[in-house]
């Protein structure tokens, strides 16, 4: 260990954990769970399987002592997991800061109570405002104005900043781009562009179905007046631009055309506690049976540890028709 905690094999530290608390949904995004893969014949995680709060809070606990900063809670749709405040709240003692993506279909009824239990910020799944093609991204019968609803309410409660995340897919909605930049200019949300990623195998990714951010760039130059943004720190995976006005911020998270590997610090734990040291590593490890066998503290931080040593991960930059071909694991279940 050093100074800054655990360096793995290219000398990255572990600064951000991203943690799935479920690998269910109630959105079926074409990209991420089509419904003729995700339906009742799929075998989702036993909620035995689930690692309770008390175990997660453990496993942070014993990140922090390797430089840990910061933790996502994701899924799936993590407000599906029952008082998840009350994971917020234990998460958000241990003194690191905590944030949550979700679709925002239930955050009108939960902003509230998750700002009161110490949620820093949150970060909003939205590709699209225009109805139809929202429904059909999502393949689901919520509207986007519940989702809107759930953005108002989560700045409403304070979980500034929020941002919004787009994946852009080709022929699906690149023309949603300009009127995402539009509607949230001046009411200090980013939007961020996601370049669509080959993660999971059920949905059919093709290198065509991408937008590069530099092409959506161009576009988007021509409609507004932008200007660069220096990132705050290396390991932010979005590339900032500015309304030159001083009304907003948009970014661009291009993992496909400029991955961002070299200062990757996040690690991921799966629902059912698996550890995973990449977003498109085939396989974890297995910390719940860590957990159960009482280890805590110092036995569990040198476990984690050994991990994120062994670790050499770079998917995105070796990228290739052999890489394409290994097994992945879907964005669902190890989160997003
Ligand atoms: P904050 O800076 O804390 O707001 O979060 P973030 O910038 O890490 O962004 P967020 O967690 O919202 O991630 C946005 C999207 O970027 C994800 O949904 C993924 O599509 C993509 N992404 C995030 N981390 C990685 C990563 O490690 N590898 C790859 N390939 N993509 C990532
Ligand atoms: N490519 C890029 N981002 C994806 N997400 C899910 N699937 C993909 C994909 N194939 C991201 C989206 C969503 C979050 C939950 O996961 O950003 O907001
Ligand atoms: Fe659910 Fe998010 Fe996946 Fe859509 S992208 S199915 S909202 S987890
Ligand atoms: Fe990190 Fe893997 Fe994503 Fe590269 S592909 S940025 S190593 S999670």
């Amino acid at each position: 260990m050093t100074d800054s905690g655990v360096l793995d094999q290219l000398g990255r530290p572990l600064r951000d954990l991203r943690i799935s608390v479920t690998d269910r949904c109630n959105f079926r995004c074409r990209y991420c769970m089509p419904r003729e893969r995700f339906n009742e014949d799929h075998t989702f995680l036993p909620r035995r399987a689930y690692l309770s709060f008390d175990e997660i809070e453990k496993v942070v606990l014993a990140c922090k002592p390797l430089g840990l900063e910061k933790v996502r809670i994701t899924g799936g749709e993590p407000l599906l997991r029952p008082d998840l405040h009350e994971l917020v709240r234990r998460l958000s003692s241990t003194g690191v800061e905590v944030a949550l993506t979700t679709n925002a279909s239930l955050l009108p009824r939960q902003a509230a109570r998750l700002a009161e239990a110490g949620l820093d910020r949150v970060t909003v799944s939205l590709d699209a405002l225009d109805s139809k093609i929202h429904s059909q991204m999502t393949d689901s019968s919520i509207p986007v104005e519940t989702v809107l609803e759930g953005i108002d309410a989560a700045l409403r409660s304070g979980l500034a900043p929020v941002k919004v995340n787009c994946v852009v897919q080709r022929g699906v909605n690149e023309t949603e781009v300009a009127p995402l930049v539009r509607r949230f200019r001046g009411t200090g949300i980013t939007v961020r562009f996601i370049e669509y990623m080959d993660v999971g195998r059920t949905n059919g990714w093709q290198l065509g179905h991408v937008v590069p951010s530099a092409d959506l760039l161009g576009y988007l130059q021509g409609e507004f007046d932008l200007t660069p943004v220096e990132s705050d720190r290396p390991s932010d995976v979005a590339r900032r631009w500015a309304h030159s006005d001083g009304s907003g911020e948009i970014g661009f998270i291009s993992s496909v055309t400029e991955p961002f590997c070299g200062d990757c610090v996040r690690a991921r734990l799966s629902a059912d506690g698996r550890l995973h040291t990449c977003l498109f590593a085939s396989g974890g490890h297995d910390l719940r049976a860590i957990v159960e066998n009482g280890a805590e503290g110092q036995q569990l931080t040198e476990a984690i540890a050994a991990i994120w040593r062994r670790r050499a991960d770079r998917y995105s930059e070796l990228r290739s028709e052999e890489t394409s071909a290994l097994p992945r694991i879907e964005m669902s279940y190890i989160g997003g």
